[in-house]
């Protein structure tokens, strides 16, 4: 099988934990372990757990968590993976069959795009649009689905632009898959994450043939658990699970274990709190940044997720652009390259305020020499 390079997670996993500044990060700042126990006597309780293999589908107990989540859901529509992105390599080795057209949201986390390549699939692309706020029009596609569309699968809260699908849209998808009969998978791993607004609603419970993929890595602050999850109809999560057999077999049992305290009602909602009030806090740093440069960016402010994609009014190559940040200014952000739109950067947000101007700043002492570099040519 040949696959396809998923550029922005070679980028980031080559380079994130090695430069001074890294702003290529899509989630806020992570939980500490210590802040996630709490109390010393859970922390304690913690110690005895023994490393042992863990139930492969999840415990019991974290399916009816995130059972809860979902309306009318059960423990039995739920798997749980290794991170959301274990949660779309299964759903998509399920899915697609060669020659299979596939629908996909662009832009997107790249990683279902190439999954379906991988899998023989066609992409046949669904693009939103800035002009429309980063909604997809809906005329396209119900033009797009057709007989032969296999699934259509999207991000919402989108990575990169944090946009929230409009009413119109979630309709008009709702409709086509319904019409033509195709699985929908919906990425919502930003949900949660929204900045403003109300929470955004899952595309879960209007239609039998979906299968919603979530994690704790973004809106939840905990991407080093590695906890994800698929929910769908009993039937096909119990044939994906034969999937998870082949890859990682179950979730680590210390991860199971966190990933139930995060969980728990009263909890989720305070880390959910505290993820809005960190993207409240940053944003407003970021936004200022963005206000004092002036017409060099262009942007719709994203609802949801640590995240902003910039256009920018520099003539130079996004790529060659977050090279130069990387090689001269020890500063990680994402190239517009790597979701097949150049003349954008996307810029993560989420950490510490301080991190986040220094890192802004490196920035400025890049565009300083780009302008004097203009200058002299
Ligand atoms: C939309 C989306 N899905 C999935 C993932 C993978 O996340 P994880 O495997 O950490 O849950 C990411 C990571 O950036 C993402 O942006």
């Amino acid at each position: 099988m040949k696959i396809v390079p998923f550029e922005m997670e070679r980028w980031q996993s080559t380079w994130e934990n090695s430069v001074d500044y890294n702003l290529s990060e899509s989630g806020v700042q992570p939980i500490p372990l210590r802040e996630l126990l709490r109390e010393e006597a859970a922390t304690e309780r913690f110690l005895d757990h023994p490393l042992a293999y863990s139930q492969g589908n999840g415990t019991p107990e974290l399916r009816s968590e995130i059972a809860d989540l979902y309306r009318g859901a059960t423990p039995d529509h739920v798997l749980v993976t290794t991170g959301s992105s274990e949660a779309n390599l299964l759903a998509m080795w399920h899915l697609v069959e060669p020659g299979d057209e596939i629908v996909v949201m662009l832009p997107n986390y790249m990683e279902n795009w190439g999954l379906v390549q991988a899998f023989g699939g066609n992409v046949k692309s669904l693009r939103l649009r800035e002009d429309r706020k980063w909604q997809f029009n809906p005329d396209e596609l119900s033009s797009l689905v057709t007989r032969k569309t296999k699934a259509i699968a999207i991000c919402d809260p989108n990575n990169p632009t944090g946009a929230v699908m409009g009413d119109a849209q979630r309709k008009s998808l709702l409709d086509a898959a319904r019409d033509r009969g195709a699985w929908l998978l919906s990425d919502e791993v930003y949900l949660g994450a929204e900045r403003e607004g109300p929470r955004t609603q899952s595309v879960w419970g209007d239609y039998e043939r979906t299968l919603i993929v979530n994690g704790l890595s973004k809106a939840y602050g905990l991407p080093g658990l590695r906890i994800g999850w698929i929910v769908g109809p009993p039937e096909t999560v119990a044939a994906l699970w034969g999937y998870h057999d082949y890859t990682t077999l179950a979730p680590t049992y210390l991860s199971d274990r966190l990933a139930q305290i995060a969980l728990a009602p009263k909890r989720r909602e305070e880390i959910l709190a505290r993820t809005r009030s960190i993207l409240q806090r940053n944003y407003a740093i970021l936004a200022d940044w963005i206000r004092d440069h002036g017409s060099l960016f262009s942007y719709v402010p994203p609802t949801a997720g640590a995240i902003c994609f910039l256009r920018y009014a520099l003539g130079v190559n996004s790529s060659d652009l977050a090279w130069r940040l990387l090689k001269e200014k020890s500063t990680l952000i994402v190239p517009g390259d790597h979701f097949g739109m150049d003349g954008y950067i996307r810029v993560g947000m989420g950490d510490a305020p301080a991190y986040l101007t220094h890192g802004l700043e490196r920035i400025d002492a890049l565009l300083r020499e780009l302008r004097a570099e203009k200058g002299k040519a």
